[in-house]
């Protein structure tokens, strides 16, 4: 064994991270939650010992922000999960660089129609409902009703009850405005959102923080991707999940490389290993329960059956072009305008 081997084996019986001398850097922005981000970094280093990924999390509409305020000078290399919309949006200001992976042959349908939507400066990596999830003492408690529609959440006896992200920094709270304005028409799903927000407690900066909030019996119900409520009942919390009866949307969960990245090589062997079976299965390892985009991964019995929830066809051409996006959100902001707590 030469020195540096000695240096990493004896790093290793440590646990501390070990990298080789010299190791290439590869800067990661991941938007899901931050046990799979952490699993899927320790995971790739594990195999690649010759790169050392720097990797933050931030909400999909915060990753959006902080690539477009990095504009010509990338500081990040690849931007892993995350809504789809934002992921559009980048592509289409072309933040985001053309890429074809040699593993778009593996993927779902919905994963390469990601790609092929955006140019191939995107691709489907997951995909989930939106609903919510509820804390079923509580509800006891205070004899509430289970509410299984998006109409049950304008209940008078929910005031206070509900959190839900905010739409600019998080891509599950504008899934959910998206979702509203496509199934009930623009200006309605804006009255429906005036009236949810005299229910609303908190509107939270990360998506899937008011599930975890109504598992801890700080609030009654969260409006996430369904996934992120049976996250919580797997873990134990008292939550019951609910795909609302008129119909819900859905995200494709994508994956972008950075146009003029600093890194794009060790970005382009991530993107690659991401997009197989055996990191996707590392998923509900971690407790993320979404649909995998690799066909060969397993889908675990906890995922959500899709065939089980009425789906809207959502449009994400629409949704993600960054003119309806910015007028939706503007129109949030103005008309609702909630201040992001977490
Ligand atoms: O927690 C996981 C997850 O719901 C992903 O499925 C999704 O892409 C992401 O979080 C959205 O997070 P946010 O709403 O904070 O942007």
């Amino acid at each position: 064994m030469n020195i540096k081997n000695a240096a990493i084996a004896a790093g290793a019986v440590m646990g501390m991270p070990v990298f080789a001398a010299g190791a290439a850097e590869l800067n990661l922005i991941c938007s899901a939650d931050v046990v799979i981000c952490e699993k899927l970094v320790t995971e790739f280093e594990a195999g690649h010992p010759d790169i050392n990924v720097n990797m933050v999390r931030l909400s999909s509409g915060e990753a959006y922000a902080k690539i477009r305020a990095e504009g010509r000078n990338p500081q990040t290399d690849l931007w892993w999960g995350g809504t789809g919309d934002p992921h559009l949006q980048a592509a289409h200001d072309e933040l985001t660089a053309v890429y074809e992976s040699p593993m778009l042959g593996e993927l779902q349908d919905w994963a390469v129609e990601q790609a092929d939507v955006s140019g191939h400066r995107t691709v489907g990596v997951y995909s989930g409902a939106l609903g919510w999830g509820y804390n079923t003492q509580i509800f006891e408690q205070k004899g509430l009703e289970a509410p299984a529609c998006w109409a049950d959440l304008l209940n008078e006896g929910l005031k206070g009850e509900i959190q839900i992200a905010d739409p600019n920094s998080s891509g599950t709270a504008y899934t959910t405005l998206a979702t509203l304005v496509q199934l009930m028409g623009e200006d309605e799903a804006f009255e429906y959102l005036k009236g949810l927000n005299a229910n609303v407690a908190q509107y939270t900066k990360s998506g899937s923080a008011p599930v975890k909030a109504a598992a801890r019996g700080e609030t009654g119900l969260g409006i996430v991707f369904m996934h992120d409520a049976v996250s919580q009942s797997v873990e134990g919390f008292p939550i019951a999940v609910v795909a609302p009866c008129e119909g819900t949307g859905y995200e494709v969960g994508s994956m972008s490389l950075i146009e003029g990245a600093q890194n794009p090589d060790e970005a382009k062997v991530f993107y690659d290993w991401v997009l197989t079976a055996d990191a996707q299965n590392l998923m509900p390892e971690a407790g993320s329960f979404q649909i995998p985009s690799n066909k060969s991964a397993k889908v675990s019995d906890k995922v959500p059956d899709i065939s089980q929830i009425k789906l809207i066809d959502y449009d994400f051409a629409e949704y993600g072009s960054a003119d309806r996006r910015k007028e939706l959100l503007a129109r949030w902001d103005a008309e609702i305008g909630g201040r992001a707590a977490e």
